[in-house]
């Protein structure tokens, strides 16, 4: 049994008002679908997944105040009551005067970069998230990942593996500053595990940065979750509250980009959040051109006041212990059976080191791939790759850009899943583990050029 911080048996802080059912397909169906999908679980159906870790974005369970946020929506045009309440959360959850809503978290930082980044310039991050990269390249410039070793050892129980490297940072800006438009930091770190940044680290990051000149940015869409850890697992933050350490993150920053669909539990949304009122000024030209007008930005006013009421709730303690908890049971279930996990624990997904877990195959065989395939196959369970598909080719050699491991995510998302439910994907894991000598690789029979992971289609070898 899983037992929480207090000893007692882990349980939902939360009862459930209205249900969705699931149902797990056959064996020959879900082999049946397996191929009709091209062995990519992009291309399945809803109702073929009997429980879908594929991503915790956008898939959250609204609260009954969400719910009744979304009635209340106001949908003037200009100026409308739902934007209000926004700006009000945001100010008093993030402390940014500013806000400018977009429909999701690519469409802030594609205003963002629009407005900042030209051809010829760097972004510094410790692990762009691949929208991330992909509008700072779609900008002109070239994105530099600046994580810390520790962030690449999927070993090693270094608490804050999402930290970004404050001696290359320093020489990057010293070499080669006036390139650099904007430097970031991704809370919590996706791309490696969901692994948290430190209070030390971002405020160092934000002094180095601020000492060359330079805007210092969050990409925030796990900002709470990270807060959490930071309380959890920084020296000297044990005592005090979320709401006051995710206050103390944002005030590092010149601004935040934000998913809405990841900590604020909203279904569709995103913003930009700025202190400056010119950069303000800068940036809405571009979100009034892309998105929409500044006090709506691609959403519906009900969107919006969904939006404020889970920014709010983001921050909410029952809600995170139990949530970090369910995340560390998972992790903890897969350790104990012996999968190679991605460890710590981060904040809202076990990652497995599917190249080690599948060491029969070589990287060009896809073993993050076939992995994720079994998931589906022996229980009906999405997940996904981060691994060599998805990171892409290489644009000037044509290779595959291998990156450093070969993951697969299980995404869980918020206050929908039980914990009996998790169990079967415990379950799932050992089993496959047990018959992982018999997982063929990979290939190819439809890429595309680009974001191949989505819509690619595959064969297993043999
Ligand atoms: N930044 C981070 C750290 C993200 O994880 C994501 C999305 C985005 C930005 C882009 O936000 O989807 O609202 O446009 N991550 C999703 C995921 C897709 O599954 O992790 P978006």
């Amino acid at each position: 049994m899983t037992m929480s911080l207090d000893g007692w048996p882990l349980a939902e802080p939360y009862k459930t008002k209205m249900i969705e059912w699931i149902e797990l397909l056959p064996a020959p169906q879900r082999e049946a679908a397996l191929r009709r999908a091209g062995y990519n679980p992009f291309k399945l159906l809803a109702q073929e997944v009997y429980i879908d870790l594929l991503t915790d974005s956008g898939t959250s369970a609204m609260s009954q105040e969400q719910w009744s946020a979304l009635m209340r929506g106001d949908e003037s045009y200009a100026g409308s009551l739902s934007f209000q309440e926004l700006e009000r959360a945001v100010r008093d959850v993030l402390g940014f005067p500013f806000v400018l809503p977009t429909h999701q978290g690519r469409a802030a930082e594609h205003v963002l970069f629009r407005a900042l980044a030209h051809a010829g310039d760097l972004v510094a991050n410790n692990l762009h998230f691949d929208t991330t990269k992909a509008h700072v390249l779609a900008a002109g410039a070239t994105p530099v990942d600046l994580v810390v070793p520790e962030g690449e050892d999927p070993e090693g129980d270094f608490p804050f593996k999402g930290n970004i490297d404050l001696a290359r940072l320093d020489a990057l800006l010293r070499d080669e500053g006036d390139r650099v438009a904007v430097v970031m930091t991704t809370v919590t770190s996706n791309n490696n595990g969901g692994q948290p940044v430190s209070l030390e680290n971002l405020r160092a990051a934000s002094e180095i940065a601020h000492r060359h000149g330079r805007l210092f940015f969050l990409d925030a869409a796990r900002f709470a979750e990270n807060a959490y850890l930071i309380q959890q697992r920084e020296r000297g933050q044990a005592s005090r509250s979320v709401a006051e350490i995710a206050h103390d993150m944002m005030a590092c920053a010149d601004g935040c980009t934000m998913s809405a669909k990841k900590d604020p539990m909203v279904n569709i949304g995103g913003f930009v959040a700025l202190r400056d009122e010119d950069l303000y000024r800068r940036l809405r030209d571009f979100g009034i051109l892309y998105e929409g007008y500044a006090t709506y930005g691609g959403l519906a006013g009900r969107d919006l006041a969904a939006l404020a009421q889970g920014l709010r709730e983001a921050v909410y303690e029952p809600h995170l212990r139990y949530r970090v908890a369910q995340v560390g049971a998972l992790h903890q279930a897969l350790k104990d059976c012996g999968v190679p996990v991605m460890s710590p624990a981060g904040g809202h997904g076990v990652y497995i080191d599917a190249g080690r877990m599948l060491d029969h195959l070589p990287r060009d065989v896809f073993p993050g791939w076939a992995l994720s395939v079994e998931f589906y196959r022996e229980r009906g369970i999405r997940c996904v790759e981060i691994g060599t598909v998805l990171a892409g080719r290489d644009p000037s050699s044509g290779e595959h850009d291998y990156p450093p491991l070969d993951l697969v995510r299980l995404a869980i998302p918020r206050r929908v899943y039980s914990q009996a439910q998790l169990a079967q994907v415990a379950e799932a894991a050992r089993r496959i583990l047990a018959r992982r000598r018999d997982i063929a690789g990979y290939r190819f029979t439809y890429e595309p050029a680009t974001l191949r992971h989505f819509a690619a289609e595959f064969a297993p070898l043999a």
